[in-house]
């Protein structure tokens, strides 16, 4: 079992825990992620490695509750424990000193994008971060990312704080005023990354995605995380989760990530009339 140490409701319906797992603290990098079952008949769902302590022997999840898994995890509190918590599983995100990089982040994904951020400033890139919610409501950690960014980019998609607009309009700005932008690193809701990937095309600058397909054992043992990029089949589990994002078949991955969503809909509903009954 692996202890909940930490809990933290970040906006009403995301939430951060930070959850005792030394062996998977030791080795976490950035862009890396967890497969976690909340009990022992619960299904397994990946989660982005959001930070790591390594002298605590915890890692850091941020999450939203959007079925049944993330709801029943929403309703732990610090103290109580989960099921499994494996990892860290997927490739690091590739850092080197590519000299300026642009850091895109969509909704909840800042979570994801503050690690990989924090290490290519490390690594001593000039790092420019956009960050994007639906509204002023959905925004968290915008401090936290403005510290590891020379510059921080807010926008709301209803303008009720910041910058109205999406974050695919600052990006492409900032490609035209800078041609020196080496990479950009997008994250978020797979529309959102495929049309940061459309934004960066026409000015040839490399993009890397974090792809979220549906995962099941997160090893490249069942093959429900197939992606195609650029025309070949690859696993996001072990192959990715990041890929050129010029290369990604999104119509494919968009059309996978819908196959269950109606058995998705009927395990919530059930899961919401079992704890309604109860409460
Ligand atoms: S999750 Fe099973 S192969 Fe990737």
């Amino acid at each position: 079992m692996y202890k909940i140490l930490l809990r933290q409701d970040l906006v009403p319906n995301i939430h951060l825990f930070k959850i005792a797992a030394p062996n998977v603290a030791k080795k976490a990098q950035a862009g890396q992620f967890v497969v976690i079952r909340v009990d022992e008949k619960g299904e397994r769902i990946p989660l982005t490695i959001a930070d790591w302590d390594r002298e605590e022997g915890s890692i850091t999840i941020v999450f939203m509750e959007v079925g049944t898994t993330t709801h029943k995890l929403a309703m732990l509190e610090a103290g109580s424990s989960i099921a499994d918590f494996i990892g860290p599983l997927g490739l690091p995100t590739h850092i080197e000193n590519f000299g300026t990089v642009i850091c895109v982040a969509g909704g909840f994904a800042v979570a994801t994008i503050m690690p990989i951020a924090r290490a290519m400033r490390m690594k001593g890139n000039r790092v420019i971060s956009i960050m994007g919610a639906r509204n002023k409501d959905l925004i968290f950690w915008e401090d936290e990312l403005r510290a590891v960014s020379d510059q921080l980019i807010v926008t709301t998609d209803d303008g009720s704080y910041a910058r109205k607009g999406l974050v695919t309009e600052p990006l492409k700005e900032l490609l035209e005023a800078d041609e020196k932008v080496a990479r950009v690193i997008a994250i978020g809701p797979s529309i959102m990354m495929k049309y940061c990937a459309k934004t960066t095309q026409p000015f040839g600058v490399k993009t890397i995605v974090s792809l979220n397909p549906i995962m099941v054992d997160g090893t490249g043992m069942c093959g429900c995380c197939r992606v195609s990029i650029d025309g070949a089949t690859k696993f996001a589990c072990v192959d990715g989760p990041d890929f050129d994002g010029h290369q990604v078949d999104w119509d494919l991955l968009f059309a996978r990530q819908r196959i269950y969503l109606d058995e998705e809909k009927r395990s919530f509903e059930q899961w919401q009339c079992q704890h309604d009954a109860r409460s």
